[in-house]
Formats: C-alpha cells, sequence, structure tokens
C-alpha cells in the first residue's frame, strides 16, 4: 500500500510507522489520519508481524491536529473531523497487537492523544507531551480530555489542559504519561528491543491481555473480573497456552505459533 505522510517498514515482524510530514511537523491532515486508519484496518488480520512502533520524522512525534486544516471548519465539520480521530484512535486501541508510541519530540494536540491511544509511550529525553488547545481557542478532539484524565488522574489533566502547558519526557513520566525515558539515540533501539520481547511471548495471549486490561478499564472492577476470567478460559483453546506450560514443565524454552 502506497503512503504519502506516513512511511511504513517491516523489520523481524515489527511494523515501523514513522510520521513522515516533516515541513508541518507531523501534524495529522486528514489525509494523514486516513492512512493510519488505513494501515491499522487493512492489517487488522495480518499475523506477519506482531507489533507496531509509531515514530515521528525530524524533531516532532506530531504536533497536533493540522491547524490550517482547523481553521476551515465549521461546526459540522469539526464534529466529523473529532469522529474521524476519535475513530483512529479507538482502532488503534483496540487493534489485536500491542501498539508502542516512541515519542521522539514534541506530542502536542493530536500528537499527545495519538501517543496516549498506544499501549505503551515511550520518550525520547527530547520529548515534550502536552494538550495547547486551549491557546488556539479550542479543546482536545481526539480522547484527549478522556485518556489523559485516565492516565494522569483528573487534576494533573486538567491542569496540562487548562493551562496548555507542555511538559518534558522526565516529568511526562513521573506522571504516568510516558512510561520509560531515554536518551534521544536509544529510543528506536529501546523501542525495538520491547518489541521484540513482546514478539517472543504467546501472540494470543498478549493480545487477550490487551483486551482485558482495555475493555476493564471502561467498567467497574466486577465486570472487569469476569473479561479477565473469560479470557484466561478461552486461553486453554490455543496450542500456545499447552506448549507454554509444557516448555515450563520440560525445562525448555517454549516455541510459540500464535495458534
Ligand atoms: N498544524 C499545522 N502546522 C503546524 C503545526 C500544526 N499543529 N505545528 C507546527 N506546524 C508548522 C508550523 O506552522 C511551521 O510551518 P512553517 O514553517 O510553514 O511556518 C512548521 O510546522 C514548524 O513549526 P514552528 O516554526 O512553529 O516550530 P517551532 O520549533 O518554533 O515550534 C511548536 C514548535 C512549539 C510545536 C509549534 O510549532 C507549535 O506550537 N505548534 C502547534 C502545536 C499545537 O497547538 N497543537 C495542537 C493543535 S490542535 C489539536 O491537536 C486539536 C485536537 O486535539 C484534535
Amino acid at each position: 500500500m502506497e503512503y504519502k505522510n506516513i512511511i511504513v517498514k517491516f523489520e523481524e515482524r515489527v511494523a515501523v510507522i514513522t510520521m513522515n510530514r516533516e515541513k508541518a511537523l507531523n501534524a495529522l491532515n486528514d489525509e494523514t489520519i486516513a492512512e493510519l486508519q488505513s494501515f491499522f484496518r487493512h492489517h487488522w488480520l495480518d499475523d506477519s508481524f506482531g507489533c507496531v512502533i509509531i515514530t515521528g520524522a525530524g524533531k516532532a512525534f506530531v504536533a497536533g491536529a493540522d491547524i490550517s486544516e482547523l481553521a476551515q471548519c465549521d461546526i459540522k465539520k469539526a464534529l466529523k473531523k473529532s469522529m474521524l480521530g476519535i475513530y483512529l484512535t479507538k482502532t488503534i486501541e483496540n487493534f489485536p497487537k500491542p501498539v508502542i508510541a516512541a515519542v521522539n519530540g514534541f506530542a502536542l494536540g493530536g500528537g499527545c492523544e495519538l501517543a496516549m491511544a498506544c499501549d505503551i509511550r515511550l520518550a525520547s529525553e527530547k520529548a515534550k507531551f502536552g494538550q495547547p488547545e486551549v491557546n488556539l481557542g479550542l479543546i482536545p478532539g481526539y480522547g484527549g480530555t478522556q485518556r489523559l484524565a485516565r492516565l494522569v488522574g483528573r487534576g494533573k489533566a486538567k491542569q496540562l489542559i487548562f493551562t496548555g502547558e507542555m511538559v518534558d519526557a522526565n516529568e511526562a513520566k513521573r506522571i504516568g504519561l510516558a512510561d520509560e525515558v531515554y536518551p534521544a539515540e536509544e529510543l528506536m533501539t529501546k523501542a525495538m528491543e520491547m518489541a521484540k520481547l513482546i514478539n517472543s511471548k504467546a501472540p494470543i495471549a498478549v493480545a487477550t491481555a490487551k483486551e482485558c486490561i482495555n475493555r476493564g478499564l471502561d467498567v467497574n472492577l466486577s465486570a472487569g473480573l469476569e473479561f479477565e476470567k473469560m479470557g484466561f478460559g478461552t486461553i486453554y483453546g490455543t496450542e500456545d497456552a499447552m506448549e507454554g506450560m509444557k516448555a515450563f514443565l520440560e525445562k525448555r524454552g517454549a516455541e510459540f505459533k500464535g495458534k
């Protein structure tokens, strides 16, 4: 599939997506949103890779939704735009493989929202996170008010959204917005190492755990535990579960097949 605004490379069963509109700091225009959406939909059933990494070319991860397009919207278009962004972030969140954000630089507005839709956020020391929409007279529109509050708590989310201030990578880690911080030159190596480590595990177990965690966060604890019970039982129908336990008891490494 041909893309204009993203570069997709497959390396050792890892799909690496590089946001590539460097002249606009990788801002998300409609076309880029559609390309990302298309990637995830197209590869929904593709078992040739086990993990996705999203990163950005140049000094930004993604500096937000494209403001030149936002400035052209009326109420009707703004609602549709928000819907498309929310649809994309939900697609990523529900994608049946882990998606790692390797946040190399500015992750602002829609960029922070894109990173928050990923399962794990690894940040370079150069990364900066923020929801600066109030500076434009706007509010976050791709899930920021919801996911940020869930990740960092309502007080800190309100502080970040009301002030529009950016936080650096270490502060992002401190508040739970970034999961790890690495020197810039190590970011992609560390992201690849993590992706390959995840790839060495049983893929259906990883996908099931992702689904249980995500579904559970939307409901109360009892319902969440019910999801986990069903996931735990269902996984016994996989060859990998049998192989994993057998390998342990035979004191050898497991060979998972994703079946
Ligand atoms: N949309 C469109 N273009 C953008 C952009 C964006 N979000 N962010 C940066 N650019 C463009 C700039 O206009 C500039 O283009 P020109 O060279 O043609 O002038 C180019 O990228 C480089 O940017 P700067 O010269 O501004 O770079 P800088 O290093 O001085 O500043 C920055 C970097 C602090 C990130 C600054 O660019 C900035 O504040 N960008 C806007 C960030 C923002 O407000 N994001 C939220 C957007 S709204 C949103 O995302 C809503 C939502 O939730 C869906």
